[in-house]
C-alpha cells in the first residue's frame, strides 16, 4: 500500500467553506470496470472500512489517480460519478485522442487490479447542500425555506461525470428540480444514457435532461447541432427560467464552459451562483509536464531563487535558478516527492497555497476563485519568483 502524504482542501461543515484535511494516497482494488460507450468506461474501486472517512466526500469531488506507464509516473484527475457512497469510490474516464492515462485505464483496467488513489477534493459541490456521506440529508435552510431548490447544469463529453453525482443528491432532496443540458456528438457518445434514463424514470417531474447532439438530428431543431451561443440562447429563451434558478454547474472543456458563463454573465446571473469545473484548458499535453523541471540544479554562482514552503507542518527550502524560470511547484518538487499536485495544468486546484513571503506571478488560474486570489493563494504549478525570496504555504 502506498503512503504519501499530501495536503488538501475538503468542503468542511459548511458548503463552500473549505477546512483541512490530510490527503494521502492509497492502493485500492478496482472491483468493477463497467462499459459505457465504445469510448469511456466506468470504474468503480473498493473502500475498505478503515479508510472509509479519507474517502468520504461530496458530490462534485474529484479524485488524482497515480499508475506508472511504461516507467513513468503519470497521475490524472477524475471526477467521482456517484452519490456520496460508502465503501465506493466510481468514477468514469473517457478516451481523449492520442491521451496517455485515459487510453491506458480503458485498455487496462479491469476488477482486481490495483491502483494508487488520492483522497477526493475539488470545490464543485453545491453552496446548497452537505451532500458528504456523514451528512447525507442536510440540505441548506435556504432551499429549504424557500419549499425547493432549482438547479441548472450543463456538460459536454465527460464533464457529466461530476454533473451525474450532483444531480443525484439534490434530487435526492424532496422539492428539488433539476435541469441538465447535456451536449455530445451523437448518442453512441453519451455516457452514462441508461442512468440518465432511469434518474429520469424516477423523477420525471423533478429532472428533465436535454440531450444536445451536433451530429445527429433530433426532433426538436433546438437540440440538434453545436451548442453555440445562438442555440444557448435559445435554450435560455423557451426552456430554462434562468432568473429563477438558485445555482449552475458547467463542466466540460474550457469552450463550453466559458459559452455558458458568457451567456449566464449576459443574463446578469450573478458569479456566486456559477460553480464551474475545466476538465482542460484545451491546451494540448498540459497533464504530462507534471514532472518537468525535475532535473534543474540550483545555479552555483548563486543567481537563484530562495524558495521556502510549509507543507503538513514541516518546512522545505530549495534553490531555483533564475534562468531556469521553474515553477514553485516543480522546485518544491525536487525536494519533497508529496507536493500535492494533479493536473500541473492550472485547473484543478490541487497544488494550491498561500503566498506568505515575496511574490509571484501565476500564468493560468482556472481553478481558484477571485476571493482566494485576493487573500493571496496561488496555484503553485502556474506560479514563478519574481522576488528573490518566496515562501508559501501548502497547509493555510
Ligand atoms: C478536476 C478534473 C476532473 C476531471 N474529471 C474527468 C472525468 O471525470 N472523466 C474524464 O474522462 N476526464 C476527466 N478529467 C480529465 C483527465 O484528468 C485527463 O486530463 C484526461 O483523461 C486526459 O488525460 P490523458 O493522460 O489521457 O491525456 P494526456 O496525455 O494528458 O493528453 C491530453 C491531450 O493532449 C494531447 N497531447 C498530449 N501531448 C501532446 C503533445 N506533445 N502535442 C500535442 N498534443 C498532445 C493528447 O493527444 C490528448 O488529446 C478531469 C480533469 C480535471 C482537471
Ligand atoms: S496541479 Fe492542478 S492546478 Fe496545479
Amino acid at each position: 500500500m502506498t503512503n504519501d502524504t499530501n495536503t488538501e482542501q475538503l468542503p468542511g461543515s459548511d458548503a463552500g467553506e473549505t477546512t483541512k484535511r490530510r490527503a494521502t494516497f492509497h492502493t485500492l482494488e478496482v472491483s468493477q470496470v463497467r462499459k459505457l460507450t465504445d469510448k469511456a468506461i466506468e470504474v468503480s474501486f473498493a473502500v475498505p472500512e478503515e479508510l472509509q472517512d479519507e474517502y468520504d466526500y461530496q458530490a462534485g469531488q474529484y479524485v488524482a489517480l497515480r499508475a506508472n506507464i511504461d516507467g513513468q509516473e503519470v497521475r490524472r484527475s477524475y471526477s467521482i460519478c456517484e452519490a456520496p457512497t460508502p465503501g465506493t469510490i466510481k468514477v468514469g474516464i473517457k478516451r481523449d485522442l492520442g491521451g496517455l492515462f485515459s487510453n491506458w485505464a480503458n485498455d487496462n483496467l479491469a476488477a482486481g487490479f490495483e491502483i494508487d488513489v488520492m483522497s477526493p477534493q475539488g470545490a464543485f459541490v453545491s453552496k446548497h447542500q452537505l451532500t458528504s456521506m456523514s451528512n447525507p440529508d442536510a440540505l441548506s435552510e435556504e432551499v429549504v425555506k424557500a419549499g425547493q431548490g432549482r438547479f441548472v447544469a450543463a456538460a459536454a463529453g465527460s464533464g457529466i461525470t461530476p454533473v451525474i453525482a450532483i444531480a443525484k443528491s439534490l434530487l435526492a432532496h424532496e422539492g428539488t428540480q433539476v435541469d441538465l443540458i447535456y451536449a455530445n456528438r451523437a448518442a453512441s457518445d453519451v455516457m452514462f444514457l441508461e442512468d440518465l434514463a432511469d434518474l429520469k424514470d424516477r423523477y420525471p417531474t423533478r429532472l428533465a435532461i436535454h440531450h444536445v447532439l451536433s451530429r445527429e438530428q433530433r426532433q426538436a431543431p433546438i437540440y440538434s447541432g453545436r451548442l453555440d451561443a445562438e442555440k444557448l440562447e435559445l435554450i435560455f429563451e423557451h426552456v430554462i427560467d434562468v432568473e429563477n434558478v438558485d445555482e449552475w454547474f458547467l463542466c466540460g472543456p474550457f469552450e463550453l464552459v466559458q459559452l455558458v458563463r458568457d451567456e449566464l454573465d449576459k443574463r446578469d446571473v450573478p458569479a456566486e451562483k456559477v460553480r464551474f469545473e475545466l476538465f482542460s484548458t484545451g491546451q494540448p499535453g498540459e497533464g504530462a509536464q507534471s514532472q518537468a523541471g525535475r532535473p534543474v540544479v540550483a545555479d552555483p554562482d548563486g543567481e537563484n531563487f530562495d524558495i521556502g514552503f510549509q507543507l503538513d507542518g514541516l518546512s522545505g527550502e530549495v534553490q531555483s535558478p533564475k534562468s531556469a524560470r521553474e515553477t514553485i511547484l516543480n522546485a518544491a518538487l525536487r525536494v519533497r516527492a508529496d507536493v500535492p499536485f494533479a493536473c500541473a495544468g492550472g485547473v484543478c486546484g490541487t497544488c494550491r497555497a498561500k503566498v506568505v513571503e515575496g511574490e509571484v506571478e501565476m500564468a493560468e488560474n482556472y481553478a481558484l476563485e477571485s476571493d482566494e486570489v485576493e487573500k493571496g493563494y496561488v496555484l503553485t504549478c502556474q506560479s514563478r519568483p519574481t522576488t528573490e525570496k518566496v515562501v508559501v504555504d501548502f497547509d493555510a
